[in-house]
């Protein structure tokens, strides 16, 4: 056996247990009470969670978005990543006009292959649709791809029209695919944004003003209406707010397979941040925006409930000085996004767990095990057990963490949770079962991580 991590006690969405673990060519080999056998190396856990590495189903590495490219590529972007105990991924590749669905997914293998140093899949952004890129969905599922975005925002860029979204849902059905949408309505915030800048309303807090509560579950209701009416499953991405969340509920009460996410910004960000002094407010210019501060109860407890089943990031980092700064005399031209890859599992453990808003388990779940569930990857990824992938961290739930631009990973020049601190780090990150991170070393190498090819779709995974 290569490693043996004694000591430490497993916790996965269902148990937390006291157990030794052994590793042998990448995989869990062996969890007993007490491993007798040999192994390379002995690795003592005491005192340490051993946790399922997470996964982010939800990034944007070197995307080419509204004039830039956001910041991090996949190897800094994945660095950052296992530094925060995210051991797998799925970035967007975004269908480009004109380009075939496959050729987008060649771009962006391209982009990760000598780069990334976790493993990584795709979803496929479908922005223009005809019958040729219809064939292609099947294709797409057959190669390892059962997930596909909708963009029902981004006006005359990535948005499509109702009836693309209705007929794509169609095919997913059949070809065993989850699509996951964009929830704002793109025709109305695209009147309000010009309104807006008419009036000569052009610092970030406008970004807010212009993509309200009202717009963001219109859209989650369509897009669930339109779901149901094709009989085919949806996800919704980075929801923010109770307004949306209700439409969620309403529709997972009456028994629709609908499925959302949250991300950390939502849970412990708001408008307020919008109205800091100078420019700054442009850090957080994403969309959806950030909201009122009420909603952070409201959402924290459709992750307690379940009736938000994952946390992912929407990591979508550009730089505030260069990118940012781009939109200092108009809000609509400071690309949207904010980073986040590397501080999902601490914010959510210490936000979440030790705060008493979510159980360790059900934390475990959040980052890990229903991403892998959700996704394709589960039972190779997502949990501890015997003939997984040894994706493994060694978290310490006392280490105390103080975020900061100054020592982050990330290349980009600012994190929305700068000056923040809390208790619990990631001490040694295992991919594959080679340590790619140990008490802050990043002693892995890039092009290491591999290609997910992710099974299709199925709600009772
Ligand atoms: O502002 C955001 N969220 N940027 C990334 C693209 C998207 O909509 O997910
Ligand atoms: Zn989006
Ligand atoms: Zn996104």
């Amino acid at each position: 056996m290569d490693y043996k991590i004694v000591n430490g006690t497993i916790v996965t969405a269902t148990d937390t247990y006291r157990a030794d673990v052994g590793i042998k060519n990448g995989k869990v080999v062996q969890i007993a009470k007490k491993i007798k056998e040999s192994a390379g190396e002995v690795i003592d856990a005491k005192g340490l969670y051993v946790l399922p590495g997470g996964i982010d189903i939800h990034t944007h590495l070197d995307m080419p978005f509204m004039g830039s490219f956001s910041s991090d590529d996949f190897e800094t972007g994945t660095i950052a990543a296992a530094f925060g105990g995210t051991t797998s991924l799925v970035d967007f590749a975004i269908q480009g006009k004109r380009m075939s669905l496959k050729g987008t997914l060649n771009t962006w293998m391209k982009k990760a292959r000598k780069k990334a140093v976790i493993d990584y899949g795709f979803h496929v952004a479908i922005t223009d649709l005809n019958d040729r890129v219809m064939n292609e969905i099947p294709e797409m599922v057959a190669m390892g791809v059962p997930s596909f975005k909708c963009f029902l925002a981004y006006k005359g860029a990535l948005m499509i029209d109702d009836g693309a979204l209705y007929r794509i849902l169609q095919k997913t059905k059949k070809a065993g695919a989850l699509v996951m949408i964009h929830a704002e309505n793109g025709d109305v915030l695209d009147i309000l944004i010009n309104d807006l800048l008419a009036q000569g309303k052009t610092e970030p807090k406008y970004h807010a003003l212009s993509r309200p509560p009202e717009a963001e579950a219109e859209a989650t209701g369509r897009g669930i209406a339109i779901a149901q009416m094709a009989g085919a499953p949806i996800y919704i991405v980075h929801l923010t707010c109770k307004e949306a969340l209700a439409k969620v509920k309403e529709a997972r009460d009456a028994g629709f397979p609908v499925l959302a996410e949250t991300c950390p910004q939502y849970l412990l960000k708001s408008y307020q941040n919008y109205l800091e002094p100078g420019f700054q407010g442009a850090k957080y210019v994403m969309s959806p925006p950030l909201r009122d501060k009420s909603n952070w109860d409201v959402l924290w407890k459709g992750l307690a409930y379940g009736d938000l089943q994952v946390v992912s990031t929407d990591h979508c980092p550009f730089n505030f000085k260069g990118q940012k700064d781009k939109g200092k005399k108009n809000f609509a031209l400071i690309p949207n996004g904010a980073p986040g890859i590397e501080h999902r599992i601490m914010l959510l453990f210490h936000e979440g767990v030790n705060k008493k808003k979510i159980g360790l388990n059900r934390f475990v779940e959040l980052v890990s095990t229903a991403p892998a569930k959700l996704f394709g990857l589960f039972p190779q990824k997502g949990t501890v057990a015997v003939g997984t992938d040894a994706d493994l961290v060694l978290f310490d739930p006392k280490a105390p963490f103080k975020i900061t631009a100054k020592t982050h990973h990330q290349n980009v020049d600012y994190t929305p949770y700068e000056g923040f601190t809390g208790k619990g780090v990631p001490k040694t990150v295992f991919s594959n079962g080679q340590i790619i991170v140990n008490d802050g070393k990043f002693l892995g190498k890039p092009g290491t991580g591999r290609f997910l090819k992710r099974r299709p779709f199925r709600l009772t995974a």
